[in-house]
């Protein structure tokens, strides 16, 4: 019996259609001190590739080919109770404190002047929270002065005499973490918080005006508090802020592949829905710039997941937490994920993947043993190395089909970049449906001589396939043939899989 012809999607793509240049920051990841996430993840002395900070050289290789931008520290929840003076200066001089967030004790081994040296060896920007939660405008700028001011007052001179001679000259900081959600250490309404930003990025801008100051928006769009946070925030602190945070988890609900496939549709409408009330408060206290979207922690987490609570009768050091293991369906939604947040590049121009190191995260440690790649690092790791230029509003007619959760769902999402001094385009794909292949075909207009360079794509027979320790390298991305017919091109998507074309000129 013949078997039918997939269902096909068609993608315009015109390099004339500018959405914005592609925003390195949209690459960025998340450093908690949270679980084997510093201890035991970036930071382990002991360890055959450890350096004389005692950083992991194996996870910084890592790091680099993921392709990380930005990195958010120290939290998190976890800085809603942290005193950062607590992890400066003299080793044996730290005090060891109790962590109310996870559960845990913070030895202080690592803090910010360790941080700051991993970020230079990584290659990263460092994205700094301060403590709203416990700590206010005091302590803020404190920190501030601490790791910016060149030097001639007593905090910059301690750092100097903690061995960190030049300014940290750290450009972006967050106001808080999660000020929303009431598990939050100094849980806030939206009036206290908002006044508490204010008057916090006021006051750091006194010291430096050129800060990049983010406000914490919602922790979710199904927090109760969703939009009115986000417009009371706005309203008393338009001006002193440049973006407003947000912060999305998604997992797999009830079996429901098809649904969970579907999660950049809630990404989109998230973004959508917050710009649309920055833009509110903009007209309403007519104001001039515009406030832009720092998504500052996204992923998928598996809410039951390995060691997904913390330890209730024990304060353990860097305990094993949300070690979440990822399938090849939880690859392809964070590619969707970006797609979505690449998609949105003009309000989002700051994001950070939640989180770097073995919690909820693409890269993993083992104990004085090896590291290795979760399914996730693949999609983040391509889409940071190709996207360049500027990203492109394209035009996609996709078959759609019905999901539990959205409906009517489009089963093809794509994006597409177009770098006009190299001549490098990358499209960025992927089929949403749980059992059907479809056909794209690929319509480029206004580019002459586009050859294709590379297809690959990201799939399994069984999508709950993961990668381990011993094998991280099976489920990698793996050539994908592009049928080329009359100057027309086609690949054949398979069900739940990711996709990436490059052309070049
Ligand atoms: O990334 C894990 C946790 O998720 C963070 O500490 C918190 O900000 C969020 O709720």
């Amino acid at each position: 019996m013949a078997t039918a012809a997939p269902r096909t999607a068609t993608l315009t793509i015109d390099p004339g259609f500018r959405i914005s240049p592609v925003r390195r920051r949209t690459f960025g990841s998340f450093v908690e001190h949270l679980g084997r996430c510093v201890y035991g993840g970036i930071h382990e002395p002991g360890h055959p590739t450890a350096d004389e900070d005692g950083f992991r050289g194996d996870v910084i290789e890592l790091v680099k080919e993921l392709g990380i931008s930005t990195v958010r520290y120290p939290g998190g929840n976890f800085v809603s109770g942290y005193r950062w003076e607590d992890g400066v200066g003299p080793r044996d001089q730290r005090p060891t404190r109790l962590d109310l967030a996870w559960h845990s004790t913070e030895p202080n081994t690592v803090g910010t002047d360790e941080f700051m040296r991993w970020c230079a060896k990584a290659g990263v920007e460092p994205m700094l929270a301060v403590n709203l939660g416990t700590r206010g405008v005091q302590e803020a700028i404190d920190l501030l002065e601490y790791c910016n001011i060149p030097g001639g007052t007593t905090l910059s001179d301690r750092r100097r005499a903690n061995g960190a001679e030049a300014p940290h000259g750290i450009t972006m900081w967050c106001l808080g973490n999660e000020m929303d959600g009431p598990w939050q250490t100094g849980h806030k309404t939206p009036q206290e918080y908002g006044r508490l930003a204010a008057e916090t990025a006021r006051a750091m801008r006194q010291m430096q005006p050129d800060l990049e100051l983010v406000a914490c928006g919602s922790s979710g769009v199904t927090i109760p508090t969703f939009g009115e946070w986000e417009r009371v925030v706005l309203t008393e602190a338009y001006d002193q802020v440049d973006y407003i945070s947000a912060h999305a988890y998604y997992w797999e609900e009830n079996g429901d592949l098809a649904s969970f496939l579907g999660s950049a549709i809630d990404m989109d409408h998230f973004v959508e829905s917050v710009v649309a009330t920055a833009d509110a408060v903009r007209s309403a206290g007519r104001h001039t710039k515009r406030i832009h979207i720092s998504f500052d922690e996204w992923n998928v987490w598996y809410l039951d997941g390995e060691a997904s609570e913390p330890p209730k009768d024990s304060w353990p050091v860097g305990p094993v937490l949300l070690e979440d293991h990822y399938s090849v369906a939880d690859a392809v939604v964070v590619g969707s994920l970006l797609v979505s947040l690449l998609r949105h590049s003009d309000r989002v121009r700051a994001a950070s993947l939640a989180q770097l190191v073995n919690v909820i995260a693409p890269i993993m440690t083992q104990d004085g043993g090896r590291s290795w790649k979760q399914t996730t690092f693949h999609p983040f790791a391509l889409t940071s190395r190709y996207a360049s230029g500027d990203v492109l509003r394209v035009e996609l007619d996709t078959p759609s089909h019905t999901t539990k959760k959205f409906g009517s769902t489009p089963t093809v999402d794509a994006v597409a970049t177009w770098d006009a001094e190299t001549g490098a385009m990358a499209v960025f794909a992927v089929n949403r449906s749980v059992d059907e292949p479809i056909s794209l075909n690929l319509d480029v207009r206004g580019l002459e001589g586009l050859t294709v360079v590379e297809a690959v794509v990201m799939s399994n027979e069984d999508p709950n396939a993961k990668s381990t320790a011993d094998d991280d390298t099976s489920l990698a991305p793996r050539p994908l043939d592009v049928v080329e017919t009359d100057g027309a091109r086609s690949v054949e998507l398979p069900p739940v899989s990711w996709t990436m074309i490059r052309l070049a000129r």
